[in-house]
């Protein structure tokens, strides 16, 4: 059983389930109570005794053995040197447990493959998948809006990465920054001259506070992290692609490694 509990709730449902479970047990012991008194007193009313309850008797009852003074009326006729055999009843808490699976079996049956209520274990694997692909999901979602200029990762290598900051870059940025990242009233983006600094870590903080006093804006309240972490990354994969018609280098010059996260 999974006893990790995802909500409160489900943790009072367990506890209640708990204090059921309980609850019927006490009863069970209380209707055996009521049921041994009835038939004490209509053993009294007809004259019978009948033994007080004890660990044998119920022992006996749930094991059905003969008991050894009487074991020659089912002491079977074959005698293998001496080895005799008895003919024992299966015991009834042996019989009932049986009886018990077959029931179980049943109402298994009709439940999982002729009703189909329950899931099979497939079915409930796939929900479980399922389940957890959403969590998954959920966790990256929070994850990526955590992203930040300390925690922005240098991913050029990945394609996808690089495309969807191509896609915004293309949408939000070329009217000043050109279409290849040339420069226009935004600078060059492509060479190694930078005013606010040429990591991954500087460009991310640019784009997300802006430059506004110089007509850059901040991107924070536009963009989500994660797409400031893309746009940034395409920045990094454009460098040195030397466009037609690039403005000319503004700001200082940054070594051509110093791109990596600091
Ligand atoms: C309205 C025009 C405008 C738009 C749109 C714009 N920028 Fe800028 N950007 C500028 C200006 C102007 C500067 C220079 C700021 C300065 O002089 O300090 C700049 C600077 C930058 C810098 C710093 C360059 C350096 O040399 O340090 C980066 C990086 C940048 N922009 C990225 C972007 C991205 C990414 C977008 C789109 C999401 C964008 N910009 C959209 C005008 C713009």
């Amino acid at each position: 059983m999974n006893l990790s509990f995802k909500t409160g709730d489900e943790l009072i449902l367990f506890l209640i389930l708990v204090i059921l479970v309980i609850f019927a047990i006490v009863i069970l012991f209380v209707v055996f109570g009521i049921f041994r008194a009835l038939k004490q007193i209509d053993a009294e009313r007809s004259g019978k005794v009948i033994e007080a309850f004890s660990f044998n008797t119920w022992w006996k009852g749930l094991t059905g053995a003969v008991p050894l003074e009487k074991e020659e009326v089912i002491l079977l006729n074959h005698n293998y040197d001496g080895i005799r055999e008895l003919d024992n009843h299966l015991p009834p808490w042996w019989k009932y447990l049986f009886y018990a699976t077959i029931v179980f079996a049943v109402i298994y049956m009709l439940d999982y493959h002729v009703w189909a209520s329950s899931p099979l274990q497939e079915e409930e694997y796939t929900q479980e998948v399922a389940v957890a692909q959403k969590q998954i999901e959920e966790y990256q979602a929070k994850n990526a809006n955590s992203i930040d200029e300390k925690t922005v990762k240098l991913l050029v290598s990945d394609a996808k990465v690089v495309a969807k900051g191509k896609e915004i870059f293309t949408g939000k940025c070329v009217a000043c920054h050109g279409a290849a990242g040339e420069g226009g009233v935004g600078p060059n983006l492509t060479d190694e001259y930078w005013l606010h600094g040429g990591t991954i870590n500087d460009i991310f903080k640019t784009i997300k506070n802006g430059v506004p006093e110089k007509g850059m804006i901040a991107w924070k309240a536009t963009l989500k992290p994660n797409e400031i972490q893309d746009v940034a990354n395409y920045i990094v994969s454009i460098k040195g692609t030397n466009p037609a018609n690039a403005k000319a280098p503004q700001g200082e010059k940054v070594a051509a490694d110093s791109t990596a996260t600091k």
